[in-house]
């Protein structure tokens, strides 16, 4: 296992592990795996392997030492009831919510609290929406590290925030949004105060790779046409292309899947570049959405996902609030899997792309689904009706089903 940390900018090697940009560019960072000691093997050698995160261990830059709580590995379900409703050829759904604390977060965590103990770093934190720092609480507690978590204020789904107090991180809240607690995090990153493990430490990506290692290993190595994912930060989208462009160059896959992002409208900076073919962004300054997940208005990695999708036909589309609840719901109903308002982003904004023939019906696509629907119990009761109360005995039951 070797591999360098360079700028995805300028290409500069950056020594310093302890930095979250280039020192010259200001550029985001990469890891750069060298995978040339795979050349000529085949995916299916790692099958000895259990699915999941370290399956993949030969094409992730840690080596023992893994602080793990046997993430990944989790299911790849043909919906065959919502792809008939939706009128497309196979709809596939990586339902990220069966992760140790319900989110695909773990993957990126796994590898970067790894990284921390391997860095000998006594205090880890990051700044969240939620799920980020769920995983990291439950990771720095599983490695005995000091945890300190930086959220916007009012707005995280009630299930995160309950997770992160449980596993006993300092939980802040700050006056202001998610953009704000990530600028605030760098600072106290920047000045020794923890380890920073918001998905600008480049080792998160990494983890994060897996998920479509994991898409294409479930498909027995096909690749599907189209992969949707939400996008919020923007880093999870990024490191599903990094991870099958290198499965490409080591020729285990031979054709690339479309990469397409969906945010939320009110808070959608990379739609809107995207509209005008830019490869930067202008960020949002107030973003809002009831997929607080994705409430984000200067994504830190919103280039790296633009790339993704221009380099692979791919496009980057928003959904309303409403859609976001319907096709939440749908999906609940017709197949019986619960997610979150931001998961259902990917399915709503895949409804959406086939009524506007920007997918074609004939496709097979792979939404990403990337959290549990108990991650935010408030938005379900809100949008369930209402509950229906009766004295305890039959009749009574009976006259409630009846009406
Ligand atoms: N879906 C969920 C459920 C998320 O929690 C996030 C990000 C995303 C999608 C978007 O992924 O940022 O890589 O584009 N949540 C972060 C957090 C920001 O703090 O938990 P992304």
């Amino acid at each position: 296992m070797s591999y360098k940390v360079r700028c995805w900018e300028c290409g500069r090697e950056i020594e310093n592990p302890l930095l979250d940009a280039c020192p010259s560019c200001n550029g985001n960072l990469t890891v750069e795996m060298d995978l040339s000691h795979l050349k000529g093997t085949s995916p299916r050698d790692l099958r000895s392997r259990p699915l999941g995160v370290w399956r993949y261990q030969d094409l992730l830059p840690i080596g023992s030492g893994q602080v793990t709580l046997q993430e990944g590995g989790t299911p790849l379900y043909d919906c065959d009831r919502l792809a008939d409703e939706y009128g497309v050829r196979q709809l596939m759904v990586k339902f990220e919510g069966a992760n140790p604390t319900g989110s695909f977060k773990d993957r990126g965590m796994t590898v970067g609290v790894s990284r921390a103990v391997e860095l000998g770093c006594k205090v880890v934190g990051c700044a969240s929406t939620g799920n980020t720092s769920a995983s990291l609480a439950a990771y720095a507690a599983k490695a005995g590290l000091k945890c300190v978590v930086l959220l916007p204020s009012g707005k995280v789904a009630l299930g995160k925030l309950a997770q992160a107090m449980f596993f006993g991180a300092k939980v802040i809240t700050v006056n202001g949004n998610f953009d704000d607690a990530l600028r605030v995090v760098r600072e106290l990153s920047h000045s020794g105060d923890l380890y920073m493990l918001n998905s600008v430490n480049p080792f998160r990506p990494e983890g994060q790779k897996t998920l479509c290692y994991e898409i294409v290993d479930q498909m027995d190595f096909q690749v599907p046409d189209r992969i949707i994912y939400p996008v919020g930060n923007a880093a999870n989208i990024w490191a599903g292309y990094k991870a099958l462009k290198e499965w490409e160059e080591l020729g285990w896959i031979d054709k690339m899947p479309i990469f397409t992002g969906v945010q939320a409208g009110g808070s959608a900076p990379l739609v809107n570049s995207f509209a005008h073919g830019q490869e930067d962004f202008r960020p949002v300054k107030d973003p809002e959405t009831v997929a607080t997940a994705i409430r984000i208005g200067n994504p830190a990695s919103g280039k790296k996902a633009l790339k993704a999708v221009y380099d692979t036909g791919g496009v980057m589309t928003a959904v309303s609030d409403r859609e976001i609840i319907e096709a939440q719901f749908l999906f609940g109903r017709k197949e019986g899997v619960g997610v979150e308002p931001a998961s259902a982003a990917s399915l709503a904004g895949l409804k959406r792309l086939l009524d506007e023939g920007k997918v074609s019906r004939r496709e097979r696509v792979v939404c990403v689904c990337t959290g549990h629907v108990l991650k935010d119990p408030d938005t379900v009761m809100a949008n369930c009706g209402q509950l229906i109360k009766t004295e305890a005995t039959a009749e009574a039951v009976r006259q409630a089903i009846k009406n």
